[in-house]
């Protein structure tokens, strides 16, 4: 019988001492703000979008929400992230992923000041990720390590297989693991003989975004199984429901799974709000005299 690790109770204890570490900064005259940029009207970005702001209310974070066309031009979204990192009341900068495909994402990421790019993804933090050197951390594999730290306590030595090369999810979860020197397979569409490799882990992510790819067989007994998919898909009766990547009723005889919903997703926004606040620190840090 497997655990079932709560996602939703973790993010909840994260939002809390967020509110507690915004409540502190307030005191020293900070007040934590995160602009977040949703680009035309993409349905499930609106879904995620407005999920980021609630929890931020929650956290006491002061969200701004900016609204461009999906057809506005490139020059326009540029100058409102240059407007963002001059704001000093803004420590947080965050662009919606999925961008339309007009748009040069890349580019765009790099735009962000690094001291206030939440998602981690500038290339900035995401050198400073794989040389262990600090920097911003995307938030996905963040909310992994909790859930993880939650069932593990060393993690030196245990073979990891993450399934999933995105620079999202899969490459920044790998770096985190190497630093707590757990030896890392990093797998994707062209891996051969997958099920085999997954059925040698101790620790299986699984961030391809393929609804059911990971079958009981693939799995060892005992082994923990981190499922990041979240794909929503028509029921029998018309209705919709978001199912993850393991066909998590086979996986009985894992040591703990994450339930989706109510795994990941739920830690992904609460480390967002984490990361705010540290931006917010490491900002107001620099700003006050010594
Ligand atoms: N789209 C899907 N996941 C993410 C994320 O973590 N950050 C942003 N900005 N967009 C996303």
């Amino acid at each position: 019988m497997s655990v079932l690790i709560d996602g939703r109770a973790m993010a909840r204890e994260l939002v809390e001492r967020t509110a507690i570490a915004v409540a502190e900064l307030e005191a020293d005259g900070i007040s934590p703000s995160l602009a977040v940029v949703l680009v035309g009207n993409d349905a499930a970005s609106e879904v995620y979008v407005q999920r980021k702001i609630v929890q931020c209310a929650k956290a006491g974070i002061r969200s701004i929400e900016h609204r461009l066309a999906g057809d506005c031009d490139e020059a326009t979204l540029m100058s409102l992230i240059e407007d963002l990192n001059r704001d000093a009341g803004v420590h947080g900068i965050l662009v919606q992923l999925p961008l339309p495909a007009a748009f040069d994402a890349s580019a765009i990421l790099d735009r962000i000041a690094p001291e206030k790019d939440v998602d981690g993804f500038h290339p900035v933090n995401v050198g400073r990720l794989s040389t262990g050197t600090g920097g911003l951390v995307p938030c996905t594999p963040l909310g992994i390590m909790m859930l993880l730290d939650s069932v593990i306590e060393d993690y030196r030595g245990l073979n990891v297989v993450v399934i999933g090369k995105s620079n999202i999810v899969g490459k920044p979860v790998a770096m985190l693991l190497l630093e707590r020197e757990a030896t890392v397979t990093v797998t994707h569409i062209e891996t051969r003989n997958l099920p085999d490799i997954a059925r040698a882990a101790d620790v299986v992510i699984a961030a391809a975004g393929a609804p059911h790819l990971v079958r009981g067989y693939w799995i060892k007994p005992g082994a923990i199984v981190i499922d990041v998919g979240i794909t929503r898909m028509r029921d029998h009766d018309g209705s919709t429901k978001i199912v993850g990547d393991c066909a998590t009723h086979e996986l009985e005889h894992a040591k703990a799974v994450t339930p989706v919903p109510g795994g990941v997703g739920p830690m992904t926004i609460a480390c967002l709000l984490s990361n705010t606040v540290a931006a917010a620190r490491n900002l107001g840090a620099r700003s006050s005299p010594p």
